[in-house]
């Protein structure tokens, strides 16, 4: 390894030190090295969404982010939001509305669709679908996506009244 650069972050709530080149995406570090393999890289160009995750809690494309650029910071996937509630409603709405077909986007349209939740609890579809337009699916044309986001929202408010 030529310029290796060894760096300290937080990947799904643990302390992890590890050596990177410069040129490593977060994608391959989480994939290759983490064996954290739920983020998955379609375009590698910032265009699919399938390998969103979370950097300090803000949804990123792990493909456009090198690993280096994340010292210091807490990195969550998809296979950090297990004990999520929210995440967990989101998995539950998204098999009961089959917002999945061959799941290759499904970890990114979660980290995305979780993020929606939180930030637009009163989206309706045309916001949906604008806030996940960044995330993209070869399988189902959307449809069941955006029901599952709308019944995890609904489930919500309910629950809040
Ligand atoms: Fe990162 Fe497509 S693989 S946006
Ligand atoms: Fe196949 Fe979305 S379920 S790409």
């Amino acid at each position: 390894m030529t310029h290796a650069r060894t760096i300290t972050l937080t990947v799904n709530g643990k302390s992890v030190t590890a050596t990177v080149e410069p040129r490593t995406h977060l994608a391959d570090f989480l994939r290759e090295q983490q064996l954290l393999t739920a983020t998955h890289l379609g375009c590698e160009q910032g265009v699919c969404g399938a390998c969103t995750i979370l950097i300090d809690g803000e949804p990123a494309r792990s493909c456009i982010t090198f690993a280096v650029a994340c010292e210091g910071r807490s990195v969550t996937t998809v296979e950090g939001l297990d004990e999520d509630p929210v995440a967990a409603q989101l998995r539950d709405a998204f098999m009961e509305e089959h917002g999945l077909q061959c799941g290759f986007c499904t970890p990114g349209m979660l980290v995305s669709a979780r993020d929606v939740v939180l930030r637009r609890p009163n989206a309706d579809e045309e916001r949906i679908r604008l806030e996940m337009s960044g995330n993209l699916c070869r399988c189902t044309g959307y449809v069941g996506i955006v029901n599952a986001i709308r019944r995890v929202l609904d489930a919500r408010k309910t629950a809040a009244e």
